[in-house]
């Protein structure tokens, strides 16, 4: 069943590891400039190579691998074109889009560079024993910046997923244990989930080891930035995809590359029954047009690999509500002889794991704080920026809603919407609502 899905002993990442070059020499083209792509952005040569490479075709990919390959290079070569000058580029040529657009639409992916392009399908690993959980073993195949910071960056999403891997058979056990009424199975799922979240956060703290924060606030992140919303960096109607002959292409807008779109951390919400609602729109009673706004994560879905995308739907469709409505619905229900004390100590498991991964949020917000916040405030101060200034004298209260104002590369108002994402964390675990 996993294996229809796309689910390997890895979590969401591929069975192998990824082709690290198109094997047909008809693609050399495209290695030259993926091989030393932080040297051309930082001689400012990428674009001008990029404009003299050939349209080439997609026909001579032949196999699965072969295509994801084809995806991570273009995705990289897409965001370094847009974001790898002095100021963006609106345009992108046709020797990247015509390409790009027959891969993502035989991968349905969108044409960026996505969690896809730049974690799941982009590492490689000297592991002697194929463990992938060993993080100094990793390096990305490809970073915009060439540098350790950035390959460690992905890298920690990369060890994460396969810490997680033996997770998800025990997640669906635990669902179909609940259906069955087996408490203690449930019981014992659930502090397997606790135990693996605690592993992914300290996987997740190695970020401070060798990512810098200044070095991916202004090194980094700006290439991992989207074409949605994003007037104010240059591109107020998006990219337009051109793709050759006369004006043929279309303006698009996609929101940036973000560890958001893990299909790993979804399906923790999923099989807890973590409910995420559209940001300003904060309390569900509120009025019914806010509530048809799409959340994030649900939109974020469609910037995951299809198979992926499928199996979150396939578990949220076949255990509706997950764990949550299950013990809930088991606690409605009067105890029998034996089962009052097992109720008890389920439900303390689930609270248990549910404040796992709210705690798992809350770490992740501590990141955000040293890897965005921080950093942007220095850079407000260095540049005299008045409304920096002004906000540094104001409450603390207020510096806080000053912050918020800032973005992700995801596109979301950062601190409010990793907030949220937390308490609605929390709120699952919380029995007394
Ligand atoms: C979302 C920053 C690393 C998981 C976000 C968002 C930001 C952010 C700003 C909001 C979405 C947006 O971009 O608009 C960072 C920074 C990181 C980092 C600065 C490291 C320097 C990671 C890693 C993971 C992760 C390693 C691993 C799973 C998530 C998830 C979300 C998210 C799951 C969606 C929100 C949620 O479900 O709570 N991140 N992130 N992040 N990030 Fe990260
Ligand atoms: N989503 C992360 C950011 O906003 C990468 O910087």
């Amino acid at each position: 069943l996993l294996e229809d899905f796309g689910v390997t002993s890895n979590a969401f990442l591929p069975e192998n590891q990824p082709l690290s070059r198109l094997p047909h020499p008809y693609y050399a083209p495209w290695e030259a400039i993926a091989s030393s792509l932080s040297s051309h952005i930082q001689q400012q040569t990428l674009r001008r190579e990029v404009d003299r490479l050939p349209v080439l075709s997609t026909d001579r990919l032949t196999s699965e691998p072969e295509w994801r390959r084809a995806y991570v290079v273009l995705g990289f070569l897409t965001h370094a074109y847009v974001w790898g000058g002095e100021v963006a580029s609106e345009i992108l040529p046709p020797s990247i889009t015509v390409p790009l657009l027959s891969v993502s639409n035989h991968l349905s992916l969108p044409p960026v560079a996505t969690y896809a392009a730049v974690n799941l399908w982009n590492f490689s690993s000297v592991s002697p024993t194929s463990d992938l959980t060993d993080l100094d073993a990793l390096t990305a195949l490809h970073t915009f910046t060439g540098t350790q910071d950035e390959s460690w960056f992905y890298m920690v999403s990369v060890a994460m997923e396969a810490q997680g891997g033996p997770i998800i058979p025990v997640m669906l056990s635990s669902l179909s244990a609940l259906q069955h009424h087996d408490l203690p199975t449930v019981t014992e799922c659930l502090n397997e989930i606790t135990s693996c979240i605690h592993k992914l956060g300290v996987l997740l703290d190695r970020m401070h080891d060798k990512c810098d924060p200044e070095v991916f606030y202004h090194q980094i992140r700006p290439f991992l930035a989207g074409s949605k919303n994003m007037g104010g960096a240059g591109l107020p109607k998006g990219v337009f995809y051109d793709e050759g002959g006369n004006g043929k292409g279309e303006w698009r807008q996609y929101r940036g590359g973000s560890n958001g779109q893990s299909s790993l951390i979804q399906l923790f919400d999923l099989v807890l029954g973590v409910e995420h609602i559209a940001q300003g729109n904060a309390s569900p009673d509120s009025c019914s047009r806010e509530r048809k706004m799409e959340s994030f994560h649900r939109e974020v879905r469609g910037y995951m690999p299809q198979l992926h995308r499928k199996f979150l739907q396939f578990v949220e469709e076949g255990y509706p509500g997950g764990l949550r409505k299950g013990v809930e619905d088991l606690l409605a229900t009067p105890p029998t002889e034996g089962n009052d004390s097992r109720g008890k100590e389920l439900r303390e498991a689930f609270t248990t794991a549910t404040k796992a991964l709210a705690e798992f949020r809350n770490k992740h917000l501590q990141i955000v704080t040293r890897y965005i916040v921080i950093p942007s405030r220095k850079e407000n101060k260095r540049k005299g920026n008045n409304l920096a200034m002004a906000s540094s004298r104001l409450p603390e209260n207020d510096q806080k809603t000053f912050v918020g104002e800032l973005t992700g590369t995801g596109g979301t108002a950062l601190l409010p919407f990793l907030k949220q994402s937390r308490d609605e964390t929390f709120r699952a675990g919380d029995f007394s609502r």
